[in-house]
Formats: C-alpha cells, sequence, structure tokens
C-alpha cells in the first residue's frame, strides 16, 4: 500500500504528462478532500499509509483531472470571497474577477438607509454573489433568480450552509420578466453568460466540455443577455438605485452603450487584476421615490406566472 507521499508523486507525475496545471497543488488537494485533512496536514502525513479505499479513489480523481475534468467539480467546492461554496456541473465555478462586483455590491449595501437594500442577482448559479453580499450585509433582501432549476438547488443549498436561506428567495425565472415593470430593487446585480458563440472553439475545454453552456454563452455576439436584461432592469430600479454587470473582454463600450439608452448613468467601470474592464456600475438618477421603501416592495411586485 503507497503512503501519502507515494500517492502524491504518482498522482503529480500523472498530471504532469498531460500538462495540467500545477499537478503537485493539485495531487495535494485531492487527498486533502479525500482525507478531510488541510493540505498543511496532507504534507505532515506523507509518511502514512494510504488506506486501500482511499488509494483507489485517488486514483479515479486523478484520472478524472487528467482528462480535463475541473478539480472544483472532482471536489465539489470552491472558495468565493472567503467562503466555501459547494459546486457541480450545473453551475459555473464562481470566479475571482467576480469578486470585484461582489465586492462593491457590499460596500453599496452597507451604506444604503434602513430598513437596507433590497437586491436581485440575476443568474445566481452557485449563488455566489447572493449569498456573500447576503452574508456581509444582514440587512440586505434579495431575490435570487436563475432559469435552470438546478442551478437554484444548489444556491438554495449555498444559502442554508451560510444561514442567509431566510433572506434570499429563490424563483426559477427567465430575467425579471417574473417581476412587475416598477420600481422595486435598490440594487440588480449580474454575472451573465456572455462569452460569444462565436468563440466557442477557442475555449480552453476544461471550460468548454465540462461548465454549462447556459452559464457561458450570451448568443452569437455574447450581448444577447445584456440586450435582454438592461431595459427589464431599468423600470424596476429605484431612483438612485445601482445595477453592477460583470462584463466580457472588450464589452465594455457596447454595454455602457446600452445602458446610458435605458436612461441608467454609467457611473463607473472597475478592471480586475489584468487590467481588464470587468465590473459597470450604473445608477438611475435619483428622484421622486415612486416605490414603496419597505422590505415588501420585491415581494408585492412578484407575478409568479
Ligand atoms: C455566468 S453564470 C453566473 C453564475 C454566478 N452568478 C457566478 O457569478 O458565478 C450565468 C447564470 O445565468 C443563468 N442564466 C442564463 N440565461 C438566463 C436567463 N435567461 N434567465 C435567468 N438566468 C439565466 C445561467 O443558468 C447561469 O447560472
Amino acid at each position: 500500500m503507497p503512503t501519502v507521499g507515494d500517492a502524491r508523486m504518482w498522482a503529480a507525475e500523472e498530471l504532469r504528462r498531460v500538462e495540467v496545471e500545477s499537478p503537485i497543488l493539485t495531487a495535494d488537494l485531492l487527498l486533502a478532500f479525500l482525507l478531510d485533512y488541510d493540505r498543511v496536514r496532507v504534507l505532515t502525513s506523507i509518511k502514512d499509509i494510504l488506506p486501500d479505499e482511499i488509494w483507489s479513489k485517488f486514483q479515479a480523481l486523478v484520472h478524472r483531472r487528467a482528462s480535463g475534468e475541473p478539480l472544483q467539480y472532482l471536489t465539489g467546492t470552491r472558495e468565493f470571497y472567503g467562503l466555501d461554496f459547494r459546486v457541480t456541473p450545473e453551475v459555473l465555478i464562481p470566479r475571482p474577477e467576480t469578486e470585484l462586483l461582489a465586492e462593491k455590491a457590499i460596500d453599496l449595501m452597507k451604506a444604503w438607509p434602513p430598513p437596507g437594500p433590497i437586491f436581485v442577482d440575476v443568474g445566481t448559479g452557485s449563488g455566489c454573489i447572493a449569498v456573500t453580499v447576503a452574508r456581509h450585509v444582514p440587512a440586505a433582501v434579495g431575490w435570487v433568480l436563475d432559469i435552470s432549476p438546478r442551478a437554484l438547488e444548489i444556491a438554495g443549498a449555498n444559502a442554508r450552509r451560510h444561514g442567509v436561506e431566510g433572506r434570499v428567495h429563490m424563483v426559477q425565472a427567465d430575467l425579471l420578466s417574473c417581476f412587475l415593470p416598477v420600481p422595486c430593487f435598490d440594487l440588480i446585480l449580474c454575472n451573465p453568460p456572455y462569452i460569444a458563440l462565436d468563440d466557442c472553439d477557442s475555449l480552453p475545454s476544461v471550460v468548454r466540455d465540462f461548465e454549462p453552456h447556459q452559464a457561458l454563452f450570451g448568443g452569437r455576439s455574447g450581448l444577447e443577455i445584456y440586450e435582454r436584461l438592461i431595459p427589464e432592469a431599468a423600470p424596476r430600479l429605484v431612483s438612485g438605485g445601482y445595477i453592477l454587470l460583470e462584463l466580457g473582454s472588450g464589452q465594455v463600450s457596447e454595454v455602457s452603450r446600452l445602458v446610458e439608452i435605458s436612461g441608467i448613468q454609467v457611473e463607473t467601470v472597475m478592471d480586475d487584476l489584468q487590467g481588464i474592464p470587468r465590473c459597470l456600475v450604473g445608477r438611475k438618477s435619483a428622484g421622486v421615490q415612486n416605490g414603496q421603501n419597505s422590505h415588501h416592495r420585491g415581494r408585492s411586485t412578484f407575478r409568479p406566472d
């Protein structure tokens, strides 16, 4: 029977052979997952004998990773903004650049006057954005929607895991059509599918072959969800309310134009760590508030059909 150290070296070699990125780290994370250790404990246990059952499971996972499956789907978790999220192949694996949008939303929401903001997270996937903001802003209540019922199940599990299930209401819907077109949200958050179908062939296979296409592709141009969402969002945003949109590379001009046409001002666009304009913040100009400012606002405008 191999030791933890033998298994680690075997896996690193298997993964290196097929050019998987960070083979040793991957081996460590898979061992940590199967042994229920943290990585430090894996490194301090290299002389321990690996039980037969774990060794068989480990070999199977290493072979799946070597065939291209994302590590996060193998371990079923991904960290986002310091929280662990359950992920399955039915949801997009949360990306670090999306933390930019979550962080901006948290900042805006923390400054919201009582009784706190009402937000909607459109295309919630794993729920990483909605759960993170609800966890950091106890006064916030939100609607969490996705067209995929399986994604909503995962988002619900993540909301329960982080204790915010009472403040995020799940709804299966096609964008914002299930809400009346009246001002009902203080913030509309969305990381839409924004890859152009024409770019499908150039995507890394770890993305194209394993992540849900409904979460990746925004039609032929990549802009189709923005083109539908922004006109739906404008009438549903209160005066002084915000829309936060994640952007794909090269989309800032066109999405800014769509936002401005809808009557929302582009307040700022934040770059990610690679210098790519990644998060657009738009604000509907402050004026007479024609929605009621209460936590029932979102609910009273929900049309279940
Ligand atoms: C890019 S993923 C974002 C997931 C998650 N918010 C995140 O940032 O990791 C886009 C999500 O939008 C959902 N979606 C796609 N089209 C939709 C539509 N028409 N209405 C609602 N949700 C949609 C997909 O199922 C997917 O979960």
